[in-house]
């Protein structure tokens, strides 16, 4: 049989529900199919573990990580540890140091969820943002000077390479010429933002004669957001830096119908290290402990992390599942405006899995 060697990190406040849910969705996934199992090995990583032992994860975490086969990450973030400690000291330190360059972010409607969108109904919205992960304005570049005096300074300098950005380019053209629209939107600010987005624009164009079956145009972050709303069909696949997709893959959710349900993957698609997956949302401290979570978009990441496997029916079989429940308004949680918890929809999940042939 077919075994996989899984990392688990729930990490803080509904990472813990929500990655508890998706290791039970998972489990039912693989003893259905019966062809592979998934050996999970459990790291207690995050503000806890920070507030105990001074650091977000041991120093050896990432070896001790290093040759699983994925991580099944949950979400970090506690309301009384500063933000870019929790994001530097575990999330963006397992990332990076990973090549895990390519944040592949899906989004859909699905079935039995309404988008705020009037026009939209379903098919019309059907992305997938791809989300540049290694550099550009998340490299940590930068520093701080006269701490405490008035003419104190602060940088934080968007490092953009031709390496990192031929590569994130080279795997969106590849995504969008797997989809069946073949179509790439590259998302830039190259009128403001004269040195780095001039040359990511120019590389996209380079890439883009190598792939002269892939429709592809080109948008400004801001005029994209508008796009977005106002014309989803016209967008397939999109590319963009760092933080223009942070930004625009949370919309995306929205316009989806909600956090809750958006997944990612974080891959390295050399495989040199273990890809990464987890739900989009954060740690939710206004509704963490109350048994309300969403997981959807947990196991919808669950979904991509047995693809990346390599378990095609068995991905297939879990978002059959997921979107057998989506469908059912009384299986859908507060944020979707229903009144399940987290434990009813893993059950139906869970059902519905052990239910399909
Ligand atoms: P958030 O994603 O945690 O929450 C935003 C809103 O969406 C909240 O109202 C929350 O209740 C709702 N929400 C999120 N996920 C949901 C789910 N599965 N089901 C139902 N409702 C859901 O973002 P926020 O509030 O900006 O950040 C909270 C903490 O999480 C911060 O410490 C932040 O740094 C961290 N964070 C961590 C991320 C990660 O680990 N990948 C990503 C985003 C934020
Ligand atoms: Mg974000």
């Amino acid at each position: 049989m077919r075994s996989y060697r899984i990392a688990a990190i729930p990490g803080d406040g509904i990472g813990t529900e929500v990655i508890a849910a998706g290791l039970r969705a998972l489990a039912v996934c693989s003893e259905r199919d019966g062809g592979f199992r998934l050996a999970v090995d459990h790291f207690d990583w995050g503000s806890d573990y920070y507030k105990a032992h001074g650091r977000m994860m041991p120093e050896n975490g990432r070896d001790q990580i290093r040759h699983h086969d994925a991580i099944f990450f949950g979400a970090v973030g506690a309301p009384d540890v500063p933000d870019h400690v929790t994001l530097w000291g575990l999330r963006l330190a397992i990332c990076q140091p990973f090549q895990q360059y390519a944040n592949v972010r899906p989004t859909r409607v699905l079935p039995g969820i309404t988008s705020p969108l009037r026009h939209v109904s379903g098919p019309e919205l059907d992305w997938v943002i791809v989300r540049e992960n290694s550099e550009g304005e998340y490299a940590g570049v930068g520093g701080r000077v006269h701490k405490g005096f008035p003419h104190e300074t602060a940088t934080d300098v968007a490092m953009f390479t031709r390496t990192g950005v031929t590569r994130i380019m080279r795997y969106a053209f590849g995504l969008a010429r797997s989809r069946p629209r073949k179509r790439l939107t590259v998302v830039t600010k190259s009128n403001a933002q004269r040195h780095a987005m001039v040359m990511w624009d120019e590389i996209a164009a380079e890439v883009a004669a190598e792939f002269p079956d892939v429709d592809c145009d080109k948008m400004l972050v801001d005029a994209m957001t508008m796009r977005m709303v106002m014309r989803p069909d016209s967008i397939d696949t999109i590319v963009a830096t760092n933080l223009h997709a942070d930004i625009l893959s949370d919309l995306a959710a929205a316009l989806a119908g909600s956090l809750g349900i958006a997944p990612t993957g974080n891959i390295n698609p050399e495989r040199e290290f273990p890809s990464m997956f987890e739900p989009i949302h954060g740690s939710a401290f206004d509704i963490t402990g109350k048994g309300i979570a969403n997981p959807v978009a947990t196991f919808w990441s669950g979904a991509m992390m047995l693809e990346h496997l390599g378990e095609r029916d068995a991905a297939a079989r879990l978002m059959r599942a997921i979107e057998r429940v989506t469908a059912d308004p009384r299986l859908h949680t507060p944020d979707l405006g229903g009144t399940a918890t987290t434990a009813q929809v893993t059950d139906a999940v869970c059902e519905a899995l052990l239910g399909d042939n």
